[in-house]
């Protein structure tokens, strides 16, 4: 049976009740964070907690835990969970009150934390490679908050899905933002290119570890605006994220991404990555 923390408590997942007038359910009021943890260990835990503090600053939320405090909140989650790795979920809402746009005073939060199994990548992913089809960003001007309020993200990716495809690469005047749940990382020119890390995308840590790793073994990098054709005319390019780690996308709208293979720079960093999971 497996534990979650909800306000406190740690208790088993089935009983977990939260009222009708959570503003999570009525607004998606909202934000939320997703650590993966190997063997046990989170990877990145101290940059995912503070996008978390970036998220709750961002919708106007006090952090209701202290950095100490969610570090044992999900070492106790991570003790109780099966001895696979795991993403441990956070979720904080602005609490239960009458439905009222305006936010209600002195209302606690809706904190919540659970642990599930996360599967590695599909083999044939890695191998392979993904398709990936593009679409308008039509998302709102706050992507680099991490709010559960992600409708236009869902739209999105089911588009992609329907598609027969893995993930749906968003494209905003002309330039690159990102996937609909996961960072793109293009490979132009022989040089590894990330969009720059403002409003229009989610900072995501794994893009950021990935980045490091360019750094760290002289792989040419940059973080800088991509723009649209760059991207069509990519010799590689990659998702990123917690769950899903690093997986080259080999197929874009039908065309494929260079020579349609895994190249050498996301097999190689995809390689690196594995060795900064740990033994
Ligand atoms: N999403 N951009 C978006 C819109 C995302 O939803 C995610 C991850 C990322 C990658 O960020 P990171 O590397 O920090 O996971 C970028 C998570 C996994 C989710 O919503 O489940």
């Amino acid at each position: 049976m497996s534990m979650v923390y909800l306000n406190g408590d740690f208790i088993p997942l089935e009983q977990a009740r939260i009222p009708i007038l959570d503003r999570g359910f009525i607004f998606g009021d909202g934000v939320y964070e997703v650590i993966p943890a190997y063997r046990g260990q989170p990877l990145a835990l101290e940059q995912h907690l503070q996008r978390l503090e970036h998220s709750l600053a961002g919708i106007r939320l006090p952090n209701p835990l202290t950095p100490v405090r969610w570090q044992q909140l999900i070492e106790q989650l991570l003790a109780q969970a099966p001895n696979t790795d795991q993403s441990v979920y956070l979720q904080i809402t602005r609490g239960v009150a009458p439905r009222d746009h305006a936010f209600p005073a002195q209302t606690p939060p809706t904190v919540f934390a659970l642990a599930k199994p996360m599967p590695a990548p599909p083999t044939q992913w890695i191998q392979e490679g993904v398709s990936a089809i593009t679409r308008p960003d039509n998302r709102w001007l706050r992507c680099d908050l991490k709010t559960t309020a992600l409708l236009a993200n869902l739209l999105l990716r089911q588009e992609a899905v329907e598609a027969g495809a893995v993930e749906c690469v968003l494209i905003r005047d002309g330039m690159l933002t990102e996937g609909a749940a996961s960072n793109i990382l293009v490979v132009h020119q022989g040089q590894l290119l990330a969009p720059p890390r403002n409003h229009l995308i989610l900072a995501g840590i794994t893009c950021a570890l990935t980045l490091e790793l360019a750094a760290r073994h002289q792989i040419p990098h940059q973080e800088r605006p991509i723009t649209e054709s760059e991207l069509r005319q990519a010799e590689e390019l990659m998702l990123t994220s917690s769950t899903r780690e690093i997986v080259p996308i080999t197929v874009l709208d039908g065309q494929p991404v260079g020579n349609g293979k895994p190249g050498p720079v996301t097999r190689r960093l995809l390689a690196l990555y594995q060795e900064l999971k740990g033994p």
